[in-house]
């Protein structure tokens, strides 16, 4: 094969990859951490993704305020806000929403 062609099908394979990592980032569950009176949450959500194996599937993000702001940790998945949010809690929710 020569140079030029070699060329091509890198550059056909990165954006296939591209495409391919893109898609598993949509196809992600979204777990919101709020940012302002929950940020030390934010690795301990991530450790509890990750420990149950789910980092494809679920991206922890920080947002802002979700509205219970005394209830800190405060978290959003699913369109629900929990409060008061402890990693074996998390985890508990994570198993439950059979991911
Ligand atoms: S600042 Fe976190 S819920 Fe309001």
């Amino acid at each position: 094969m020569d140079a030029r062609k070699t060329r091509w099908v890198a550059v056909l394979a990165a954006l296939a990859l591209g495409i391919f990592l893109a898609g598993a980032a949509l196809g992600a569950e979204k777990l919101l951490v709020c940012g302002p009176c929950s940020r030390s949450f934010l690795p301990v959500a991530e450790k509890a993704v990750a420990d149950l194996g789910l980092s494809g599937k679920v991206q922890v993000a920080k947002t802002s305020c979700l509205g219970d702001c005394a209830g800190a940790p405060v978290l959003e998945f699913r369109g629900q806000v929990y409060s008061r949010m402890t990693e074996g809690k998390l985890k508990d929710l994570l198993r439950k929403a059979k991911l």
